[in-house]
């Protein structure tokens, strides 16, 4: 039987810690889609059109990955796609507790769809969405955090904020 599995996130922007999970899960099932979430109650840095756009590019290099938005329910779009797993990257023990919950939700609404956790690695443990952007607003240098399609995303979007600021 071929394995499907979703990594669902905001990934608002990706980051290299992202990218590291999503090539990990791909030698460990037959096909990843990349879900990037859309809620439309949520403010986000990025689009959606550029969560997805950035994360295309990043994944090409992996021929068993393709990136889909979805809105609502993970275990809904989980299900429309076949997916028997749902992967999520595992950080500090803070992150755990989000996971947790998140995973048992995700149980009680589709008891057939597993979630798999993988373990950051030691030098992406530090690294978050949240850390980047801050970092990106602020004028500082991203580009050792993010893959370079998400580096040049940004570069662009700070640019013509600033400008539109102005
Ligand atoms: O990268 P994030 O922000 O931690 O990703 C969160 C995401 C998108 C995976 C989560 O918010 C999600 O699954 N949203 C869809 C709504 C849903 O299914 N909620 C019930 C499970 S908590």
């Amino acid at each position: 039987m071929r394995t499907l599995a979703i990594y669902p996130g905001s990934f608002d922007p990706p980051t290299l810690g992202h990218l590291d999970v999503i090539e990990r899960a791909s030698k460990m099932f037959d096909h990843i889609v990349v879900g990037v979430g859309v809620n439309a109650k949520k403010e986000y840095f990025l689009t959606a059109e550029e969560r997805v756009a950035a994360l295309v590019e990043s994944v090409h290099v992996f021929p068993n990955v393709r990136v889909e938005k979805f809105e609502g329910l993970l275990t809904q779009f989980a299900r429309s796609l076949g997916a028997k797993s749902i992967v999520r990257g595992l950080r500090a023990t803070s992150d755990f507790d989000y996971e947790f919950q998140m995973a048992m939700v995700n149980r009680r609404l589709a008891p057939e769809i597993d979630s798999a956790f993988l373990m950051t690695k030691w030098e992406y443990s530090y690294l978050s969405s949240s850390i980047v952007r801050e970092v990106a607003i602020l004028g500082g240098d991203f580009s050792s955090m993010v893959p370079p399609a998400v580096a040049k995303l940004l570069s662009v979007k700070i640019a013509s904020n600033s400008v539109s600021q102005s």
